[in-house]
């Protein structure tokens, strides 16, 4: 059986009751992926990010845990990154001019059981939709080679470039 993990920051009751209605053998781990020196090293063949990466907005976090996705996974492995994304390049510095104060509480809507909506305030979480051409430079230094990259209007997060990257 091949061995897979997931990471959180939180620990979430639905992804485990989904793994088991589908009866597949996950390893749910509650930590931080700029540290994952808990995990062997050359352990996986695939690393799946789904909207992590664009979240770290400090650059040397990201940096850390592109160094430890290499660490983690064998030599050839792979890291397939999902992340929100540009057309244009833009700098943190310029980010952070246009985009609403992190912690500032806007309102947005949310669907309650049953189907009802609510209108709810939440904090504004930052997040760095780079180009595809700063995200290939990003993985490039970190070590990986991409070997695809491609725009994708996805449903859970919307605009993402999809990185195929190799160790
Ligand atoms: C946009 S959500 C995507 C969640 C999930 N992959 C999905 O598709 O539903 C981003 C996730 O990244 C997690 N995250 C951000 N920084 C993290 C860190 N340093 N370590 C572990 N998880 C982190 C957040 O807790 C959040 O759950």
């Amino acid at each position: 059986m091949s061995q897979q993990l997931t990471l959180h920051t939180q620990q979430s009751k639905k992804p485990k009751e989904r793994a088991r209605e589908k009866r597949v053998h996950i390893n749910f781990i509650v930590g931080d992926v700029t540290n994952l020196n808990f995990i062997r090293r050359r352990k996986y063949e695939l690393a799946i990010d789904i909207g992590c990466l664009h979240m770290i907005v400090d650059e040397e976090c990201r940096e850390k845990y592109l160094t430890h996705i290499l660490h983690i996974l064998k030599d050839g492995g792979k890291y397939f990154c999902c992340n929100i994304g540009g057309m244009e390049d833009i700098s943190l510095k310029d980010l952070m001019k246009k985009m609403p104060k992190p912690g500032k509480l806007i309102p947005r809507k949310i669907r309650l059981k049953g189907g009802k909506e609510k209108v709810i305030m939440l904090p504004v979480i930052s997040a760095w939709p780079k180009s595809d051409k700063q995200y290939k430079e990003e993985l490039t230094q970190a070590g990986f080679k991409v070997l695809e990259i491609y725009w994708k209007n996805t449903r859970a997060l919307g605009g993402c470039w999809i990185i195929i990257a190799q160790k």
